[in-house]
């Protein structure tokens, strides 16, 4: 643990989307080695998943896994008053449970734009965008209620920022399984950064932080070496993430450290918007 309170969670009360995710396994860990007490909110959220992914750490006392949809106020709200009866109104969220469209998906999701379903954009739509406004909605309002502030961060995408790059999937053609990134995705977490500022100057003077944190691709099995090669073509650093490469980033967000920091975007990226 820590000593220095610049960059401190210790006690702590951190609420994280998708927490038994790729990305979200990897910062509860990160969070409670460092003291903070971590309330997992997921749609499958159980305690036989929250073992597979974080081991012992799952019947630790500073966890807690709490079967939440994002997508869903009433289901929000039973999660949030099941950590508050626990430990109080918590003092951070982070916002990263999400929904990508993956290379493997059918064609009917990942065929050309022209012809992109309307029942999948909205579904996309909801949780990354809808999802995350209703998460700091309900959170922030707790914490303006009782008025203790807070650190939120919502969690974004260079695909937000940025198109992605179609020639990466080109190949895919050739293969006979033609893939085009779909636009939901993209159009969705664009809308993370303007509802972050939003909030940001919103709640600014009740103490309450709204920030990003931008990542890149990173590295899993199931992708096929040429996605990998192309993919990493495009990193001025030569590599995918590791999963556990934006903890550091979002410890400090939720620290004293960035107490003047509020509606900023921390890109962790390995580069992919530099250039
Ligand atoms: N992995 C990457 O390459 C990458 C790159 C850029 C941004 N991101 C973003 O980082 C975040 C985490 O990504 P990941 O790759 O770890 O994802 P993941 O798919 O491994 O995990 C996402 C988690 O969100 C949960 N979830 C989905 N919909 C939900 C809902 N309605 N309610 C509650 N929980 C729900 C899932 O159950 C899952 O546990 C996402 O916001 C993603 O868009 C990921």
């Amino acid at each position: 643990m820590t000593s220095d309170p610049l960059f401190s969670v210790e006690g702590k009360v951190v609420v994280v989307t998708g927490g038994l995710g790729q990305i979200g396994s990897e910062l509860v860990r990160a969070l409670h080695a460092r003291g903070a007490r971590v309330a997992v909110f997921g749609r499958s959220a159980s305690i036989e998943a929250a073992g597979e992914a974080l081991g012992e750490m799952a019947h630790d006392e500073r966890l807690t896994i709490h079967r939440v949809d994002i997508t869903d106020r009433e289901s929000i709200n039973q999660g949030l008053d099941a950590v508050e009866s626990l430990w109080g109104v918590p003092d951070a969220l982070v916002n990263n449970a999400g929904l990508d469209t993956q290379p493997s998906a059918p064609p009917e999701v990942s065929g050309p734009f022209e012809d992109f379903p309307v029942e999948t954009f909205r579904e996309v739509v909801d949780v990354n965008l809808v999802g995350t406004f209703l998460m700091v909605q309900a959170v922030g309002k707790r914490m303006r209620s009782v008025g203790q502030g807070g650190s939120i961060v919502n969690v974004g995408s260079i695909y937000g920022m940025l198109s992605p790059v179609q020639d990466i999937y080109a190949y895919r053609a050739e293969q006979g399984s033609p893939f085009t990134k779909p636009v939901a995705y993209s159009a969705a977490k664009s809308g993370v950064y303007n509802l972050t500022r939003y909030c940001a100057t919103y709640w600014a003077r009740h103490g309450i932080r709204v920030n990003t944190l931008t990542p890149s691709g990173v590295a899993r099995d199931s992708q096929d070496d040429t996605f990998r090669e192309n993919y990493t073509a495009r990193i001025p650093i030569g590599r995918m993430a590791a999963a556990d490469e934006f903890n550091a980033a979002v410890i400090f967000m939720i620290a004293d450290g960035s107490r003047y920091m509020t509606g900023s975007n921390v890109v962790v990226d390995g580069g992919w918007t530099a250039w």
